[in-house]
């Protein structure tokens, strides 16, 4: 069966982003017989990212020690439009088997599509799945699914109560139809009853309806939203969750205490860019208020500052973890993806917590991931002088995964920036890798060519703020492939670091088209997509360089060779 279902995933992935008709972000695909993938030829699939066609994350759960992961693919193409949830489990998130698709469309509820959702476990360890269903007049209603068999180890077979769809917009509740999806996991108050958020918009307002029950079933909608935010546009994927104040373990969904604070998470329909605030959960009134200081729009704080969307966090009580899973497009072409066959990857799922400052998430890839590392080298202290490039080998540079540890002796060369109101990503695009400075930049060259003709630069700059050191990250893909047709944004973000008093560390995890970086420990991350046509496979290198006037000392370099993940 697993076989089929990857058949299917193979061929109707090359239809993401064959761009015909776009319903928020949910495309619908026409022409569909006449896509076929051509290429054998394949050096941009990952070896160790799971990656099937077009996903979104739906529901990630952790459920009698196995993680389920399900997500967003269209078996029929756009023909029919029909969303579905695509269902796979691992013991471990490395390794991974598909079942059968979870849910289908197959009541009316659904009937038009069967879109994200999330999973919460109720008591007794019951999964219950709550999603966005496409009814017949097209609108977005909530339903229900819970799980056949629970003795089912895989829970392969989910069936939908009669009483479905348990959430709908109508005149009276004055909820937009074409709004009105993505529910998050539900929580329970001390009061006994859930409650569930809906990401939805209000004229240009996102906001995050919040509903409440005593039974999962019958559901009534807030008077007022959980929280909601000006001029963001639609909010689609909401998370909410706690995080504790003192500790790197995650906390459940429901936690509410005087040692956790709350995080609440949009994806932005309109920029494609998600952001997340750091809160107080008053239960009392069922409101969220970001703390001060903590942007509340577009501007705000990202897990990540390159591609990733519609993203997912689920506790992992074997682990005593929370984990994040996030989605990520190509940047490529249509006609690239139609060749290549497939589209959209997860990133590494990265567990995930409050910061001492407590004014920003930490994120790091989940430590399963080191099973994969091989081949270790590792590089002695080593000052890197203005101007130079040296490169690491012994590694199988395509698919890697590398750790460095830099330390500044001297910042009186850090350049002085005014950096209040400046945004970072644009900042790395002006100052691009290539762009001589005084402290930086200094950092990794990926899936480099041996000449340098192509390169993926990921690095950091110090900057002079008044009377403090600011330190900017960025990932340069302008040269990472000669193909034209491609999206080589530069990505940026200010990292809470002191250079003064603390080494600057950058992580890269490299897998043939997708690079995850993690600066300052995880405080800021960037993924890109890249597609070089010298540095593929053995053609790929990794190197340290210092393209500014100061030197920098290395403390610590590791690289490991990644070996392929068992994904089927
Ligand atoms: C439920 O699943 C268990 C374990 O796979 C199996 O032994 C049992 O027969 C299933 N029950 C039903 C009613 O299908
Ligand atoms: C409802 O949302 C859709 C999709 O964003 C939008 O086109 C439409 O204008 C909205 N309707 C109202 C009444 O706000
Ligand atoms: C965390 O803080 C809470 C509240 O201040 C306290 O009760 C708890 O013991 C602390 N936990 C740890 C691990 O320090
Ligand atoms: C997917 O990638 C394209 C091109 O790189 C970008 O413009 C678009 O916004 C992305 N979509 C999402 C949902 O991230
Ligand atoms: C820094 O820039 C901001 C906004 O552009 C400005 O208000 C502020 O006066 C500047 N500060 C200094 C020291 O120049
Ligand atoms: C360093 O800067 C020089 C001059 O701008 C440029 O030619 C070179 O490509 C840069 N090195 C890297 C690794 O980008």
């Amino acid at each position: 069966m697993a076989s089929s279902v990857l058949g299917l995933v193979w061929l109707f992935s090359v239809l993401f982003g064959y761009g015909v008709q776009v319903e928020a972000s949910h495309h619908l695909y026409r022409n569909l017989e006449s896509l076929q993938s051509t290429s054998t030829n394949q050096p941009y699939r990952t070896s160790y990212h799971f990656q099937p066609p077009k996903n979104w994350i739906n529901g990630p759960m952790i459920y009698k020690g196995i993680y389920h992961l399900f997500y967003q693919y269209n078996p029929f193409g756009a023909v029919w439009g029909n969303i579905v949830w695509a269902h796979s489990t691992s013991t471990d998130l490395v390794n991974w088997i598909s079942h059968d698709p979870a849910i289908y469309p197959s009541v009316p509820s659904d009937i038009n599509g069967c879109w994200s959702g999330s999973v919460t476990i109720l008591p007794g360890d019951k999964p219950v799945i709550l999603y966005t269903g496409i009814d017949p007049q097209k609108r977005q209603v909530q339903n229900l699914a819970v799980p056949k068999n629970l003795s089912d180890p895989f829970l392969r077979e989910w069936i939908k109560p009669p009483q479905n769809p348990l959430m709908t917009p109508t005149a009276m509740n004055g909820i937009n139809a074409s709004s009105f999806r993505d529910p998050t996991t539900a929580w329970q108050g001390p009061d006994g009853r859930w409650r569930v958020i809906i990401g939805s918009k209000r004229r240009r307002r996102g906001t995050a309806i919040l509903y409440r029950s005593k039974d999962f079933i019958h559901w009534i909608k807030s008077q007022h939203p959980l929280h909601s935010s000006k001029k963001t546009g639609m909010w689609e994927c909401p998370d909410f969750f706690p995080v504790s104040i003192n500790s790197t373990n995650g906390v459940d969904t429901s936690v509410i205490s005087p040692s956790v604070k709350h995080v609440l998470k949009a994806s932005l329909d309109d920029t494609k860019h998600e952001y997340y605030t750091v809160g107080t959960y008053y239960q009392d009134k069922d409101k969220y208020i970001p703390d001060r200081g903590s942007v509340d729009d577009d501007s705000g704080l990202r897990y990540d500052y390159g591609k990733y969307y519609a993203s997912k966090t689920f506790f992992d009580s074997a682990e005593n973890r929370r984990i994040l899973l996030g989605w990520i497009n190509e940047s490529s072409s249509v006609q690239q993806d139609i060749m290549k066959g497939w589209s959209g990857i997860q990133a590494i799922p990265r567990s995930i917590w409050l910061d001492k400052t407590g004014r920003q998430l930490v994120q790091w890839p989940i430590v399963e991931i080191e099973k994969l590392r091989s081949n270790r080298v590792d590089l002695p202290s080593t000052e890197l002088k203005g101007g130079s490039v040296i490169e690491v080998s012994g590694i199988t540079a395509s698919q890697a995964d590398v750790e460095v540890s830099f330390e500044l002796s001297e910042l009186g060369k850090a350049e002085a920036l005014n950096s209040s109101g400046v945004n970072p990503q644009v900042l790395c695009s002006q100052k691009g890798a290539s762009v001589k400075g005084g402290l930086g930049p200094f950092g990794l060259l990926v899936l480099a060519s041996k000449g340098l003709e192509e390169q993926t630069a990921i690095f950091f700059r110090i900057f002079k703020d008044q009377n403090r050191y600011v330190v900017l990250m960025c990932s340069d893909q302008s040269k990472s492939s000669f193909d034209q047709d491609l999206d080589k944004t530069t990505y940026g973000a200010f990292v809470d670091v002191d250079p003064v008093h603390e080494k600057l560390s950058l992580r890269s995890l490299i897998d043939h088209s997708i690079v995850e970086s993690f600066g300052g420990g995880g405080k800021a991350c960037m993924t890109a997509r890249v597609y070089p046509t010298l540095a593929i496979n053995n053609g790929a290198h990794l190197y340290a360089f210092n393209n500014g006037t100061e030197g920098v000392r290395i403390t610590r370099l590791s690289a490991w060779t990644m070996k392929k993940a068992q994904i089927y």
